[in-house]
């Protein structure tokens, strides 16, 4: 496949926010995609085209509006499931953001699959998305939860995830990418040898699919969960994808409309998947915006922006890397996504955050939902650089300035 380069004028002409000044004279150089991405207006138009013309409830009605609301729905569906390889669309099913689709999993598979004193493991470096619900569900089933560590480099310790899953775990969850180190893990490999070990497994792809083609099948997970508001879409869109044996397997997760075929007073036959798991009114909005980002990431081409990012996060750790009193988390550049945290001696992460801000210039400070791996990394919070297609070697040149001047600020 040929790379196009990305022609940064027109992608960020798709972007309103990216055009506001933060102060007179002070643009916004948006570095916060990770927690968050702005917005194309595409997707905006798409959802206002909704509301405007089209609202009507999903799945329930015959009159014009409702079947017009329910092919853009069924549409984004559709849309989602090439975007990520998923071989029926069926296995894509609509929740509120990656937190619910992790959530589902271990509310439905675990419930009805662990017993006490099964095994689950955990990567020390996830969000606490993946990471609270296997703690809640443990804490009901009297589970034991394994973590597999973080190494020096930022990686994940490979060894002992053989050992690991010598000890025959019954699912292993970790991330496609770090939202702190940026570290992109080898998932292909360690669902095949977790298959191998006849363990499911969950992949948080939150900071994999806004950023890197990626293709569900060729993983080989058994569950893969995102969110649509950190790839151009909408908040309140995400998605869990699932083996479509498994999903048929699972009980349903919320009861209420849409997820039944029938129901009695004495009790209820569930419905088909998807809509097994999707109780209740949709957020029929924000699948339809999740829909319209995918095909605008998709026009762009995912190589291309992956490519980008990468020479973005070359870029900036050559540039933060001279900065005096520095310390860049994570492995080289070639190993990571688009994701740079760092801390500087003697200055609090909120200063920096703070400081830059006068400069227009948006990083996250914190723990970043990953307090166990700020544990590790003996901090209790960084500063976090990100950055997506639209950012640009300009902006940063503005970072690192910015940095530079909070350390002189604070000698
Ligand atoms: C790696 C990772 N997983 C899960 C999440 C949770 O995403 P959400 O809050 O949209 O559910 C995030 C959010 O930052 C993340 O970075």
């Amino acid at each position: 496949m040929s790379l196009v380069e990305l022609d940064s004028g027109k992608i960020r002409a798709e972007f309103p926010a990216l055009s506001r000044e933060i102060r007179p004279g002070v643009p916004l150089v948006y570095l916060d995609t990770t927690a968050t991405s702005q917005k194309p207006l595409r997707v905006l138009e798409a959802m206002e085209r909704y509301y405007r013309w089209h609202n009507a409830n999903v799945h329930r009605g015959i009159h014009t509006l409702a079947e017009e609301a329910t092919a853009e729905f069924e549409g984004a569906r559709t849309k989602i499931a090439e975007f990520i390889g998923a071989q029926d669309s069926r296995e894509v099913i609509f929740t509120r953001n990656a937190t619910e689709a992790i959530n589902l999993v271990a509310k439905t598979w675990g419930s009805s699959n662990l017993k006490e004193g099964d095994r689950i493991v955990v990567s020390e470096m996830e969000h606490h998305s993946n990471l609270v619900p296997w703690q809640m569900l443990s804490a009901e089933q009297g589970l034991e939860i394994n973590v597999l560590p973080v190494t020096e480099q930022g990686e994940l310790d490979l060894r002992e995830w053989e050992r690991l899953l010598n000890k025959e775990p019954k699912i292993v969850c970790f991330t496609h990418m770090s939202n702190v180190l940026g570290t992109l893990n080898p998932v292909a490999e360690m669902c095949a040898q977790a298959r191998d070990a006849g363990a499911v497994s969950v992949v948080d792809g939150a900071q994999s699919a806004p950023h890197l083609p990626v293709d569900v099948r060729a993983i080989g997970a058994d569950f893969f969960a995102f969110s649509g508001h950190k790839m151009c879409g909408p908040t309140g869109g995400g998605v869990l994808w699932g083996r479509a044996k498994l999903l048929n397997e699972m009980p349903p997760f919320l009861g209420g409309g849409d997820m039944i075929k029938r129901v009695q007073m004495t009790g209820f036959e569930p419905n088909e998947i998807p809509y097994k798991f999707e109780a209740g009114t949709p957020s029929i909005c924000e699948a339809i915006g999740l829909g319209a980002a995918v095909e605008y990431l998709e026009s762009v081409g995912m190589e291309s922006i992956w490519k980008h990012e990468q020479e973005l996060i070359s870029y900036a750790l050559e540039g933060l890397g001279e900065i005096n009193g520095i310390t860049v988390y994570g492995p080289e550049a070639h190993k990571r996504g688009g994701v740079a945290s760092f801390t500087l001696e003697g200055v609090h992460p909120h200063d920096i955050a703070q400081v830059l801000d006068r400069d227009g210039v948006a990083v996250r400070a914190g723990h970043h939902c990953a307090m166990p791996l700020h544990t590790k990394l003996n901090v209790v919070a960084t500063a976090r650089a990100s950055f997506y297609l639209y950012n640009t070697q300009d902006e940063v040149d503005l970072l690192v300035e910015g940095i530079g001047r909070v350390r002189d600020m604070f000698r």
